[in-house]
């Protein structure tokens, strides 16, 4: 029995060591170097090629190194497979830390002044006065930005698959009352994992119901967005700015639209960076759950997609 380490396109150096310093007796192996695909029971993945997965006949969890689990071709593995996540309360800290400030720097028009002290242009001009912040997504982020953002008294509602009750939180759900939710927002932050339902939902129809003030924070993953519809609504007047932390390409294109746009704030997939020591504690701890039969933490629903 092993353990599989597929997480691609970066050095995995600290991480081998930790999961090896918590597993010393776990045959732990970095694809593409494992001559033996037949005992790897347990693969850690970000990145996977697809066609990893027929390579493992005994295979019994993917862990994703991360919150999300799109980059799991889920319909390629077969269904006793167990699929896991990382939950982890600093990822969802950093997360409403990152979402705050975004807020507050297009409340306080900081990107504007920015570009005033580049020209040397004095301008003063008072903040921003909405306060109402839309969260799509209530689930371990969308909840804690909740939180964070009402605790510096902002009013928050948020939209979900299912109906909800949260403190403090207007809530809504599924797509009957989307336009209500969406009809009154200052900002609204994408928090969704990517699914079937909610690829590209960031689209000109849901733009148009947003007030024309409204300003877009996307931490969810790029798929959500139809880049070009948002393009058409920041050069129309439809929305008034939008950071983005996540693209459909990471990293994106040099010569991307998106980098030079005036009322675009790009970040590089850094809003809630998975801990390599809390991933590898929460892995480990799996692994061990699956050699004694044990329940598996943090598993999501295979047919919902999250
Ligand atoms: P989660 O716990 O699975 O919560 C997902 C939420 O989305 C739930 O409230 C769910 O509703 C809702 N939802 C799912 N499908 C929906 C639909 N079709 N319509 C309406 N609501 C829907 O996810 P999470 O841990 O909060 O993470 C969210 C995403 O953040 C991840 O999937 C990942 O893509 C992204 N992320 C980004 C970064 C970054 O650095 N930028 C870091 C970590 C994660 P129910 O509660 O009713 O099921
Ligand atoms: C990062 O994007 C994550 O899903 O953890």
């Amino acid at each position: 029995m092993s353990l599989l380490v597929c997480v691609t396109r970066r050095d995995n150096t600290k991480l081998l060591a930790k999961l090896r310093s918590l597993l010393p007796d776990v045959e732990i192996n970095e694809w593409p170097h494992c001559s033996a695909l037949d005992r790897v029971r347990f693969v850690l993945a970000w990145g996977a090629p697809d066609d990893l997965w027929p390579q493992l006949p005994n295979l019994e969890v993917v862990q994703s190194y991360g919150a999300g689990v799109d980059g799991i071709a889920m319909t390629l593995l077969p269904a006793h497979v167990v699929v896991t996540r990382i939950v982890d309360k600093q990822l969802a800290a950093d997360m409403a830390e990152y979402v705050l400030t975004h807020v507050l720097a297009h409340k306080l028009r900081l990107r504007q002044y920015f570009t005033q002290q580049i020209q040397h242009s004095w301008k003063p001009k008072r903040a921003h006065q909405g306060m109402k912040v839309g969260i799509m997504g209530l689930g371990e982020l969308g909840k804690v930005v909740a939180e964070r953002l009402i605790a510096n008294d902002f009013r928050v509602s948020g939209w979900s698959a299912t109906p909800k009750s949260l403190p403090g939180i207007s809530c809504y759900s599924a797509a009957a009352q989307l336009s209500e939710f969406l009809s009154e927002l200052d900002y609204l932050v994408c928090l969704l994992p990517l699914t079937e339902q909610t690829q590209g939902i960031l689209n000109r129809h849901v733009f148009e119901q947003l007030p024309n003030h409204c300003v877009l924070i996307n931490v969810a993953r790029g798929r959500h967005v139809n880049e070009e519809d948002l393009l058409w609504a920041l050069d129309n007047g439809e929305l008034a700015g939008a950071s983005l932390d996540v693209f459909s390409q990471e990293p994106i294109d040099a010569t991307h639209p998106f980098w030079s746009h005036p009322l675009i704030t790009v970040t590089p997939h850094c809003a809630a960076l998975t801990s390599i020591d809390t991933a590898c504690e929460q892995i480990a701890a799996n692994y061990v759950a699956l050699i004694n039969n044990e329940q598996i933490d943090n598993q999501v629903d295979r047919a919902r997609g999250y």
